[in-house]
């Protein structure tokens, strides 16, 4: 009984840390590109919109690694004239700092 007891809890413990690992999504994501990859600090952005999910899915991006982006085209320039993909915030006079003179603050950050 007392074995059976310690395996359901270690079973418990399994299940509660995959059910907090699926509630905010992964702590980062790199993007491969032919300049330099990108790494998304996804964590860092969830806690800066406070854990709203509904920010950035699934109106942006479905929550899944392997959809496109749809932020490369004409050097970033499309995204940001619709303010659309990282361009929602990533834009001149948007909340976060725009491609044009940053692009290394995205290429082959860490
Ligand atoms: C906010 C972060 C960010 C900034 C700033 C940024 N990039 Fe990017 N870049 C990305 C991401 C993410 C991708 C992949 C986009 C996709 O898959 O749609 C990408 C893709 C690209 C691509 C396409 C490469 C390929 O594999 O086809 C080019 C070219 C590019 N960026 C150039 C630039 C240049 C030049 C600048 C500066 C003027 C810049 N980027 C600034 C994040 C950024
Ligand atoms: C600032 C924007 C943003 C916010 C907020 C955000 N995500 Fe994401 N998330 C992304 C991006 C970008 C991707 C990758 C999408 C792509 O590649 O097309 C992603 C991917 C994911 C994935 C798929 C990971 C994989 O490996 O396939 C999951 C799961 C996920 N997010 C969960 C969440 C959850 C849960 C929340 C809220 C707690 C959240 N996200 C909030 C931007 C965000
Ligand atoms: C909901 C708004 C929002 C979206 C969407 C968003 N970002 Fe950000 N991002 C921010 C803010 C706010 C900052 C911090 C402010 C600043 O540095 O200008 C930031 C900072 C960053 C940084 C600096 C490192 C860090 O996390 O502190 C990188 C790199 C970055 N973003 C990449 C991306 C990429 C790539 C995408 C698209 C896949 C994206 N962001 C989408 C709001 C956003």
């Amino acid at each position: 009984m007392r074995k059976f007891f310690s395996f359901s809890v270690v079973i418990l413990s399994a299940l509660a840390l995959v059910a907090v690992a699926a509630d905010t999504g992964p702590e980062s994501l790199v993007f491969k590109t032919k300049m330099k990859d990108v790494m998304f600090h996804h964590a860092k952005h969830v806690e800066r919109v406070k854990g709203d999910c509904k920010v950035c899915h699934d109106k942006l991006w479905p929550q899944s690694a392997k959809a496109p982006l749809n932020y490369a085209a004409a050097m970033h320039k499309a995204a940001e004239k619709s303010k659309t993909s990282c361009a929602a915030c990533h834009v001149a006079g948007g909340t976060a700092f725009a491609s044009v003179g940053h692009c290394n603050k995205c290429h082959g950050n860490k």
